[in-house]
């Protein structure tokens, strides 16, 4: 066979897509599946964003628009920014089709081969992957569950090496739902003033889903000077349920932005144009709906955590934002499945609960931190009650 690139070989393939296929197939074979393995919204896109969408097809807006995206979307985005404290010029937005790509040219774009990425754990799952395409380092530091799974500035310290080049902040944080507040990030900050060579990149995608009252704080809102070293990453996918449109964006600071740009140019160009028009529509639009999901997504939250925690041997905090559970099985480690094997990992445990209960998660591993599993509870709340039903049945069979 012909050679697969070597570099290949430095990659893993993403776990949660994994479990979605094993979920897929066993639906496939007729089974009764309950998965909790996706992080979409369970929400279809707005009315008036669809009608723009189908507006710029009916006008023949079909053709290539500029690389770094629309000036009146630039625009728009400049000013959600300033919302949040942020003073982004509309030519310091790149616009790209999903945040992911954003998030590869910003890595690509700020580290040179070999330079560090530092991944606070539990992490998204692409983020270590993604610092390896760029050819750089990640370098991983736990993020203890007792202070609610956020870095600490004692942590991130003691990883720093003169090699690091980006610490990457995600609040929301997905899988654990932490979020970093005001005086968390200042605690950061100083910190990260003890070392200029460092950039911020900060995945701001779950910022609109937040509960309890709660607004994500920006990081490069606090200070001037490491607002002049952050980038800010932000996406509809979630908030306004758009997944599907690939509609990512991103701001910061001229030298940063015009390198992302030009790897964006090459590589995808701006996100399609219906996707941009729609976008435009989604931000500068009726924003209410927002807050009906939010106060949705706040029930399915407070129903699933309520009975996790009923559940012998799994526990887990109520997350302040984005759409998951996660969940510390350590439990149930020891105890024996109906067939006496013994769960000896978190993997066992969701094997287990698939086979004995249908439900599909994600196992702990995939984020970095275990015994743990990811829950996701955006489907709908019917669903999120069955499963619940189911998975209570597979713990209390546990011996
Ligand atoms: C933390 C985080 N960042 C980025 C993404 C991907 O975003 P997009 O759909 O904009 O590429 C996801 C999707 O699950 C995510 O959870």
């Amino acid at each position: 066979m012909t050679h697969i690139a070597t570099r290949m070989s430095r990659f893993a393939p993403s776990g949660t897509m994994g479990m979605i296929s094993l979920a897929n197939r066993l639906k496939a074979e007729g089974k009764e599946i309950f998965s909790l393995v996706g992080g979409e919204p369970s929400f279809n896109t707005a009315e008036d964003v669809k009608a723009a969408g189908i507006k710029a097809i009916e006008e023949d807006f079909l053709r290539y628009t500029p690389g770094e995206g629309i000036p009146e979307l630039r625009k728009a985005i400049a000013a959600k920014f300033k919302e949040s404290g942020l003073d982004y010029k509309p030519s310091d937005i790149m616009i790209a089709p999903g945040t992911k790509p954003l998030l590869v040219a910003a890595m690509m774009a700020l580290a040179d081969l070999g330079d560090e990425v530092i991944i606070p754990v539990p992490y998204w799952v692409s983020y270590p992957e993604m610092a390896r395409i760029a050819g750089c380092e990640p370098v991983f530091v736990d993020c203890d569950p007792k202070t609610g799974f956020r870095l600490s500035p004692e942590a991130l310290e003691a990883v720093i090496t003169p090699r690091t080049k980006v610490l990457l902040l995600n609040s929301p944080n997905n899988p654990t739902g932490a979020i970093y507040s005001e005086d968390d990030l200042r605690a950061l900050i100083t910190v990260l003033k003890k070392h200029p060579q460092i950039w911020v990149l900060t995945d701001e995608i779950y910022e609109h889903i937040v509960y309890d009252g709660r607004r994500l704080v920006s990081i490069a809102a606090l200070d001037p000077e490491i607002a002049e070293r952050t980038v800010t990453c932000n996406g509809l996918s979630k908030g306004y349920a758009m997944a599907g449109w690939r509609m990512g964006f991103a701001g910061g600071p001229s030298n940063a932005m015009k390198a992302i740009g030009d790897l964006i140019g090459h590589l995808t160009g701006a996100s399609n144009s219906i996707s941009q028009r729609a976008a435009l529509e989604a931000l500068t639009g009726d924003q209410s709906y927002i807050a009906e999901q939010v106060a949705s997504y706040c029930e399915r939250r407070d129903m699933v955590a309520a009975a996790i925690n009923q559940m012998p041997g799994l526990s887990c905090p109520v997350p302040e934002g984005a759409f998951y559970l996660y969940v510390d099985c350590s439990g149930t480690i020891g105890k024996k499945l109906p067939n006496g094997a013994v769960i000896q990992s978190d993997t066992d445990f969701i094997m287990g609960a698939i086979e004995h209960a249908g439900v599909v998660m994600v196992p702990g591993s995939t984020f970095g931190m275990g015994p743990y599993f990811r829950m996701s509870f955006s489907m709908d709340k019917a669903l999120l009650e069955r499963a619940m039903e189911k998975l209570r049945r597979y713990c209390n069979m546990l011996s």
